[in-house]
């Protein structure tokens, strides 16, 4: 077991301008040569990233893209971690540098005690799960579990009592055995290892009466449990995972989460986890990394996250629904004003409000700290857009219509009670729960504390 530690992470990848080329600054970090080929086959959205960089920092050249910039993260032993942000926001890179499968532009990676940087990626104790589940497709579910193990594990002395003939002599009678019916193959006193340790994996992740199947013959949810029974099985310091649920149905992408959270708890070993989807986030991690285009933008535990997001791109990012987003005017001491609404705030707001006095700000509501109320010039008067009755909640679409703006509608989401009726076409007055507030400053986005 081990603790991560990034530590001011940037990762450039050279631009598609035909050749990859080489030659490029950036903010004083040398650019990597990386090989023709590995290169991502879509070459608009690389475009699209260097355009969201923020020209003041780090832009990359117009030799290279930067893809992350100034990552700073540490993952305590044992903790489950996951990073979760929009596609294309670098997840699966900084994965793949932690993995070793991509070289660093800038920073250090540590795992446990030992800086890893330059270390391949078999000397780093890593095991890394994918979304597709590569698993061997000539080979049984046991073969597959057993294979990383023949490749990459070295036998302690102290587990097994060597054989006095050489080991080359005892790899030959394995292999030259394997295929036979267990009882006739050859157990070398490492084969023997490998099995106890191949039936326990597959004891936990309950797939022992798959051992004899061929990938082809599992289902998704299956071969995903093989998948990280392979990664288990050795035994890494780090697990790192890749949106390894993505191509599971919804039911059995729920189950396969609780499992996944289980085992990791049973095993205790420190986890990376790569998700795009902001409840997979919330319900499995320890803490959360959010991240967009290259950045981190706030690394809290889930429901901190959800209460206390540090700006705007958080606050909408975590949440089903999302929160709603308003533009206000601000009025000292403790007022918010907008063309159709005005509420006066809790007192604890007035020192930070006093600093924005007249200026406008965004209010961001959640759609369950909204109810229907009566007209009041507190209340927001809307009309019913959409009814969404999921049967234990109904979410309502609304509109908040500002006449003042040549009629510019503010689509709002709202969550009721289920038992209350509502139609299409209906005007409401909504509440805001006051102390359930947030509130955005509109030149930085930063949430106002
Ligand atoms: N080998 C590569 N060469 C050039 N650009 C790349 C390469 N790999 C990823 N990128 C770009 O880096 C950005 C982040 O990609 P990625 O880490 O895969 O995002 P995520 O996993 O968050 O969806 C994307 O814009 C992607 O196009
Ligand atoms: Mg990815």
């Amino acid at each position: 077991m081990a603790q991560v530690v990034l530590e001011n992470i940037y990762k450039s990848f050279p631009h598609r301008t035909g050749k990859a080329s080489s030659s490029g600054q950036s903010s004083g970090h040398s650019i990597q040569k990386r090989s023709a080929g590995g290169i991502a086959p879509n070459a608009a959205s690389v475009g699209a990233t260097a355009l969201a960089i923020d020209p003041e920092t780090e832009t990359g050249t117009a030799q290279s893209v930067s893809v992350l910039r100034r990552i700073n993260l540490t993952i305590h032993d044992g903790e489950f971690m996951v990073l979760v942000g929009p596609s294309g926001c670098g997840k699966s890179t900084l994965l793949r540098l932690i993995a070793g499968l991509e070289a660093l532009t800038g920073g250090n990676i540590s795992v446990g005690d030992r800086l890893v940087n330059d270390l391949p990626p078999k000397a780093r104790d890593i095991a890394m799960v994918f979304q597709s589940y590569a698993l061997y497709p000539h080979m049984t579910v046991y073969e597959n579990l057993a294979f990383g193990l023949r490749r990459t594990w070295t036998i302690d002395e102290s587990e097994a009592k060597p054989s006095n003939r050489p080991e080359w002599m005892e790899r030959l009678f394995v292999s030259a055995t394997r295929s036979l019916p267990r009882g006739l193959r050859y157990w070398s006193a490492e084969e023997k290892l490998i099995d106890r340790r191949v039936k326990t994996v597959a004891q936990m992740l309950q797939i022992e009466s798959l051992i004899d199947r061929l990938p082809k013959q599992l289902s998704g949810g299956q071969k995903q449990r093989v998948a990280l029974g392979r990664a288990m099985a050795r035994n890494p310091q780090v697990f790192l995972m890749d949106e390894p649920l993505s191509n599971l149905d919804a039911k059995l992408r729920t189950e396969t989460r609780g499992q996944i959270v289980n085992l990791q708890r049973k095993l205790g070993t420190t986890t990376i986890y790569v998700t795009h989807d902001q409840t997979e986030a919330m319900t499995m991690g320890d803490r959360i990394a959010v991240m967009n285009a290259g950045q981190i933008q706030q690394v809290a535990r889930p429901l901190d996250l959800y209460n206390r997001p540090a700006n705007r791109f958080v606050a909408e990012f975590i949440g089903s629904p999302p929160m709603n987003f308003i533009p206000v005017q601000v009025k000292a001491p403790l007022l918010i004003q907008h063309p159709q609404f005005r509420l006066t705030l809790p007192h604890d707001w007035e020192a930070r409000l006093r600093l924005y006095d007249g200026r406008s700000i965004t209010l961001g509501i959640r759609p369950e700290h909204l109810s229907v109320g009566l007209p009041a010039p507190k209340n927001i008067p809307v009309r019913v857009e959409r009814v969404e009755a999921l049967g234990s909640e109904t979410y309502l679409s609304v509109s908040l219509v500002t006449p003042d703006r040549s009629g510019e509608i503010l689509p709002l989401q709202v969550r009721i009670e289920p038992d209350r009726p509502v139609f299409v076409g209906e005007e409401l007055w909504l509440t805001i729960a006051p102390d359930k507030i947030h509130l955005f400053d509109d030149s930085t986005g930063r949430a106002i504390v």
